[in-house]
């Protein structure tokens, strides 16, 4: 059962992030675009600033965090990869004056920057997920974030990462959860193997205690096929966020890949039928799904947030009948995913 309680600022219905979790807005706010001058999102040239240097990228975050407020979103993802999103996320979070106490923050360990600012370097992330990187990136985090970490993730779990079997680094978790250094624990998966990751995370156990209180998958118009166990996942009582939701920019007006013309012209026709953007319809695909409680927005900018907010709550079954109908197959969307260049 979704608890449900209401924003005091906004008015907003909030919910709980699976039960007994914290309560949440429906639309989070990710910072993996604005932490790092570089990333694989499709519009940077036109929607970052020019000068990416650190104070200037950390100006674009607060702005962000401060229109995110303002419009209700109440939980904020982070990585420790993100380049600075932590220590941007922790000054801003320190710079008010309530020191955003209601808040909900998310972070992940498992892959670390290696870009060293520049947006040229031949490595951006590298993956590890031993227990030696979990007990140094939690104490990276905590450093950072302090007390405030409401939800610890793996970074982008896989079967073939073998942390699901690595029994020290699943104790080592429960135990940071248990001794109150983290809220709660989540896993995210990404890829065409992310099903049978996600269905062995939840199932996951320590001395009978489940592992995971959240997941954070893709799912979206062009990927959805996690719904289904995402909606299990939900049932079970785990917090369901999703991410990708525009598929890295493919959603969005800002995707001029010839290769995505076809693409672009139907959800063009779609949205202007229904008086709304590209980008508002796949926000309105993520929220319609009733197991999902936080739709993750990897906003670059505050009009492109701002749009987001306003994207519609429900879509007529036509269009979800439309949209259904342009979902690729898991390989070729995660495929054309690890082709999209970092920039
Ligand atoms: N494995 C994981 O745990 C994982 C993986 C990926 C993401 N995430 C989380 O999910 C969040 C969102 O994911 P994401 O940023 O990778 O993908 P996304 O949300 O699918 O794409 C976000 C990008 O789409 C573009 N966009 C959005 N609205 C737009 C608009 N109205 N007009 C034009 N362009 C628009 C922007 O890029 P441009 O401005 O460059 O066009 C923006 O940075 C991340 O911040 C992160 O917190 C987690």
């Amino acid at each position: 059962m979704t608890d449900r309680n209401t924003d005091e600022a906004t008015g907003d219905a909030l919910r709980s992030l699976g039960d007994g979790g914290p309560l949440v807005s429906r639309l989070g706010l990710g910072l993996a675009a604005v932490g790092r001058p570089g990333y694989i999102t499709l519009g940077r040239e036109r929607d970052l600033p020019g000068d990416r240097s650190p104070d200037a990228l950390y100006r674009r975050c607060a702005e962000l965090l401060d229109a995110a407020v303002e419009i209700g979103v109440r939980y904020f993802d982070v990585a420790r990869s993100y380049g600075r999103a932590e220590e941007f996320l922790a000054r801003w979070l320190a710079s008010r004056a309530d020191g955003a106490a209601s808040l909900v923050v998310g972070s992940k360990w498992g892959y670390e920057y290696t870009a060293g600012w520049s947006v040229d370097a031949a490595v951006h992330e590298e993956k590890e997920h031993s227990l030696a990187r979990f007990r140094r990136q939690l104490e990276e985090s905590r450093a950072l974030l302090g007390d405030r970490i409401d939800l610890y993730q793996i970074h982008s779990a896989t079967l073939e990462s073998g942390v699901l079997d690595a029994d020290a680094v699943l104790a080592a978790m429960v135990a940071a959860r248990r001794d109150g250094l983290v809220g709660a624990l989540g896993v995210t998966v990404t890829g065409a193997g992310a099903a049978s990751t996600l269905a062995r995370a939840m199932s996951a156990q320590v001395d009978g205690e489940r592992v995971f209180d959240v997941v954070q998958a893709t799912c979206n118009i062009l990927e959805p096929s996690l719904a289904p166990l995402l909606a299990e996942a939900r049932q079970r009582g785990m917090g369901v966020i999703v991410k990708e939701v525009h598929a890295n920019g493919r959603l969005t007006p800002a995707n001029q890949r010839p290769e995505d013309g076809a693409l672009t012209a139907r959800l063009e026709r779609l949205a202007g039928e229904r008086g709304t953007g590209i980008d508002q319809l796949a926000i309105a695909f993520a929220t319609t799904m009733p197991f999902v409680d936080v739709v993750n927005s990897g906003a670059a900018t505050v009009a492109q947030l701002q749009s987001h907010a306003a994207a519609p709550t429900a879509l007529d079954d036509e269009a979800l009948r439309e949209l259904a109908a342009l979902a690729e197959s898991p390989q070729e969307y995660w495929g054309k995913r690890a082709a999209l260049p970092w920039h």
